[in-house]
């Protein structure tokens, strides 16, 4: 005799659920009554799928002793178990569709009355947004079914079984399920009821389903509206003059919907029981001549991929943080959205609509674990789970199929191949034929209207480009995206400007979607944000899940700034005879009517006049030489101009006055920095006084400049490793940061060999190089002075066999903490590294130090600015000859590189500063290839010069 008879047999079978209406359109509001059921649940959680009966959900069950916990959330994130994160390696033993024994399972109660004013007549619906992985729901005791599909809708015909009060709507829910196979997307498991969950009334005669298919035609400026509906009735356009039957088409004329500018009409689904607001955008997504084109114009994705992320509630967003993603993303000239890796909340593409975004809508599919056995029982390639697959794309199609802002459908992501996905294709192709099939995985491009790839190096989107990439005969034919480039983990990404510029050269290039939006850092009380393995996962992959161009809290980090400065849809130059600029209007359907044109001069990086620049109205695509004002009398300075393009008047995502893009061009250049000579070191005791310096006789390093004590002036070669450094363990090409560290450069010796002092001069000599090792760095220091000002010439020979580049090369010393806090610089604004800098506007700056830091959530090297002519700290002022890399820091870069949580570093009593000569690049090896070569920094000889001074007034 068995014992064990499974009550809860739905959860470990591969069939999508029982019990539930087939899938329908979403729409935001209806004039029929609804009831948010969000709120205070009770909640008690259980270690195992049936350490409870079903009991609870009877009508009276005592749930004294029950937790609460808010719907819509994650029970994890609400003190009741704890997280998980792994990129794609499933936490449990792989043996589908079996899950495991420990499978914590959350029964969720709730008691409601229906409001006073609930109409008596028609049916009612129960809708559920979101629940992850698998839920069971009774009302009033009654069951309903079963489901799986976390992140799409599901919803039970609830009519018959509502009481006007009293009611009790049971859900139990279990983490791991069959469809947990189905959903191993790189994030954080969050078991929950994690999105809205809602009862609707439906009124006899009520809306079904509808199908709004409003197309544009380019030629003739004309919409064709036609709203295909399964309860019919009348489709209103005031604004159109329309109003015609459902299934009636009507052509009009119309201004599209574009994400540039994206018009919407207002219209009404009218049914005998139900009005229904539309909001209509006209166009037309089609592959013409082997591009994605929307209304006869090929598009440009300058995309983000998106995971849903708020750092205390997960997966559960409000529509003020929906809302927050699309202003940063608009106001930083993104123009695309893939919602990875599947269907976001609803609401979020109401935004996408209203703001203008291109949306990949990707569904709720990946089964990347089975990548470890070869793909072997891949549930995409087995007919068993074929239901299941269908189930989740008719859930996400006919969800959202009324969104101008979808223009492409997305199959899942990493899934590797299989009928189970061709089955899906086919299916999407003919439920709407009006939107492409992406599926990255489908590298033959067999079931998919899109070559889409992830990471591929510069040349290989070349090579891609110009058609030598081979591939089927199909795929030759089909452009190409990066559904995904540009890691964002840490520090980066690196080669944005690169990219774009292949993008934006080669046609069949149609842009990418950098991965991705944000970190999906925890709040934390101890470590600041937590990450992979902060919850004693016995798998897991720390960091990985911090990769995002936002950190958690939303703030953007330099890599968003310089995306948005890569992508900005205006472009400003120099022109091609001196005192113009070249301004070309690189929107693909606005022209530049919306903005207005600044130009301002500055003199060594003070501003020296601010004029409003004409420019032409520019269509897509067209370009003009504007002529700048007159640049100011340079008075011995170095002069810049700086043309911004401002918003010209409020627009929904951004206020007068945004910057949308900015040129800036040299007009005159930088003098070379006056010598310091001519002063004799003098020696007495222990000391050389050399100008306003006094050395250490001994070591020749220096005691104090100008009065200022400087700490440990030294070579410098080492920075904490960024995540791109380390580069992912599965790659190929050389990773730098752990060749860095086995090679010791994060503990090199400082051999002095001889301190001499001349007439002029006093010179260090030295050999920095590694225990261990062969290769090593001759380094010479030469001090001079014309009495008020000292020089400092590094000159540096690499010696041995260099198989690595260096992660950088300069001096760094320490000045005391008490001292220096306000520092000043005239160079590049924000962070920047070689790869990274197309943002780095140049003038003058202020930050204290603890604002130069870039808090990563994982500590790694940050805070460089780039082109720095001159810096005032700590009582100093340091000019650089050349122009140098600069950073200070409240802590070492030893413990910055010791740190794992930013809570791990605490100032202490020393500002440490570099002033780097050169910093190798940052590229995207955490998860794509590497700096491109022009950004390495070989060891070579090299020979660079600080002058110190008092700061002037
Ligand atoms: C991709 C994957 C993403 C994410 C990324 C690395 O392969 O599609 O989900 O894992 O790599 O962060």
């Amino acid at each position: 005799m068995s014992l064990r008879t499974p009550a809860d047999g739905h959860v470990e079978d591969v069939a999508p659920g029982r019990g539930t209406l087939p899938p329908r359109a979403r729409y935001a509001s209806s004039d029929a009554a609804s009831l948010s059921l969000n709120g205070r649940w009770r909640l008690r959680v259980s270690a195992t799928a049936d350490a409870e009966d079903d009991a609870f959900a009877r009508p009276g069950h005592d749930t004294g002793d029950w937790a609460e916990v808010t719907v819509p959330g994650h029970w994890v994130l609400q003190g009741h178990g704890a997280p998980i994160y792994t990129n794609h390696l499933y936490p449990f033993p792989v043996d589908p569709p079996h899950v495991p024994t420990e499978n914590p399972t959350g029964d969720h109660l709730r008691h409601f009355d229906l409001p006073g004013d609930w109409p008596d007549a028609g049916d009612a619906v129960l809708r559920f947004d979101g629940v992850e992985s698998c839920a069971r729901v009774w009302l009033n005791g009654t069951e309903l079914g079963d489901f799986k599909g976390s992140r799409l809708p599901h919803e039970f015909a609830v009519g018959h079984l509502l009481r006007p009060a009293g009611n009790v709507l049971a859900v139990r829910v279990h983490q791991w399920s069959a469809g947990s196979y189905l959903e191993d997307q790189d994030q954080w498991w969050l078991p929950g009821i994690f999105r809205d969950v809602t009862l609707l009334h439906r009124p006899p005669g009520s809306v079904g389903d509808f199908f709004v298919h409003a197309s544009y035609d380019h030629v003739t400026g004309a919409g064709t509206l036609r709203v295909d509906s399964d309860v019919p009735g009348r489709v209103t356009v005031p604004e159109l003059g329309v109003d015609v039957a459902t299934g009636e088409p009507v052509t009009v004329p119309v201004a599209p919907w574009t994400a540039e500018t994206p018009r919407l009409y207002d219209g009404v689904l009218a049914t005998a029981g139900e009005r229904v607001p539309l909001r209509i955008g006209f166009r037309t997504v089609a592959l013409e001549d082997g591009l994605i084109k929307v209304n006869g114009t090929p598009l440009l994705f300058k995309g983000v991929n998106r995971h849903e992320w708020h750092p205390r509630h997960g997966r559960a967003l409000d529509l003020d943080t929906m809302r927050e993603d699309v202003l940063l993303m608009k106001r930083h000239n993104i123009n695309a959205v893939r919602t990875s890796h599947y269907p976001p909340h609803p609401a979020f593409l109401d935004l996408c609509d209203e703001y203008g975004l291109w949306v990949i809508d990707e569904c709720d599919l990946e089964t990347h674990g089975f990548v470890e056995q070869d793909w072997r029982d891949n549930p995409v390639d087995d007919a068993r789970w074929t239901p299941a697959l269908l189930d989740r794309a008719a859930r996400m199609v006919e969800r959202d199929k009324n969104h101008p802002s979808v223009v492409m459908w997305s199959l899942g992501n990493e899934a590797g191949t299989g009928r189970g996905l061709t089955a899906m294709a086919d299916w999407i192709h003919d439920r709407d034929p009006a939107r492409p099939v992406h599926y990255e995985g489908d590298l033959d491009c067999r079931d998919t209207d899109v070559y889409s790839r992830m990471y591929p190096p510069h040349a290989e989107v070349e090579r891609i480009a110009r058609g030598l990439d081979g591939g089927t005969r199909r795929r030759r034919r089909l452009p190409l995206i990066l559904c995904e480039y540009a890691h964002a983990m840490g520090n980066g990404p690196g080669g944005l400007a690169d990219y774009q510029e292949l993008f934006e050269t080669y046609d069949r290039l149609q842009g990418g979607f950098v991965w991705e939006w944000i970190d999906h850092g925890i709040e934390h009380p101890e470590l600041g944000y937590a990450y992979g393995g902060d919850f004693g996962e016995e798998l897991h992959d720390g960091n990985f899940v911090c990769d995002g161009l936002l950190f958690p809290d939303r703030t953007p980090s330099p890599g968003l700034t310089e995306y948005g400065k890569v992508i900005e849809p205006v472009r400003i130059g120099p022109g091609g005879t001196d005192g113009t600029v070249r301004v070309t209007n690189r929107y693909d359907f606005a022209d530049l009517s919306h903005l207005e044109f600044e130009a301002s001069h500055q003199i060594d990086g003070r501003p020296a006049g601010t004029h409003r620049l004409t420019v032409p109205p520019l269509g897509p695509g067209e370009s003009a030489e504007v002529k700048l004002p007159p640049a100011p009398d340079d008075e011995g300075g170095e002069v810049q101009w700086t043309v911004r393009a401002l918003l010209a008047g409020d627009l929904s995502w951004a206020g007068r006055g945004h910057t949308v893009a900015w040129g800036q061009g040299t007009v005159v250049r930088r003098a070379p920095v006056a010598a310091a000579a001519g002063a004799r070191p003098a020696v007495d005791g222990d000391t050389v006084t050399l100008g306003p310096a006094v050395f250490d006789a001994r070591t020749g390093a220096p005691r104090t400049v100008a009065g200022v004590r400087v700490r440990d002036l030294r070579l410098d070669v080492w920075r904490a490793p960024t995540d791109n450094d380390h580069g992912a363990h599965w790659q190929s090409d050389v990773r730098c940061g752990p060749h860095w560290r086995e090679l010791g450069l994060h503990r090199m010796r400082h051999r002095l060999d001889a301190v001499e002092t001349d007439g002029e001069a006093l010179t260090v000599r030295t050999r920095v190089a590694p225990a261990g090792r062969e290769a090593g760095l001759r380094t010479v220091y030469r001090w001079t002075s014309d009495g008020e000002r000292l020089r400092l010439t590094v000159s540096v020979v690499p010696e041995g066999d260099w198989t690595v580049p260096l992660p950088r090369l300069g001096v760094r010393f320490g000045l005391d903490a008490a001292s220096t806090d306000a520092v000043s610089w005239f160079g590049g604004g924000g962070e920047a590294y070689p790869d990274t800098q197309a943002a780095s506007l140049l003038g003058r700056w202020e930050a204290g130090v603890a604002e130069l830091q870039t808090p990563y959530v994982r500590p790694q090297e940050n805070g460089a600015r780039a082109d720095v002519r001159w810096v005032e700290l700590g009582g100093l002022r340091i000019e650089g000859e050349p122009e140098f890399w600069f950073s200070a820091r409240p802590w070492t870069n030893e413990q910055l590189d010791a740190a794992r949580h930013r809570t791990d570093l605490t100032p202490g009593d020393t500002v440490w500063v570099n002033l780097d000569h050169r910093q190798h690049g940052i590229g995207s090896q955490s998860c794509g290839p590497g700096p491109l070569p022009r950004y390495f920094l070989w060891p070579e000889p090299a020979e660079f010069s600080f002058v110190f001074s008092v700061p002037g007034d």
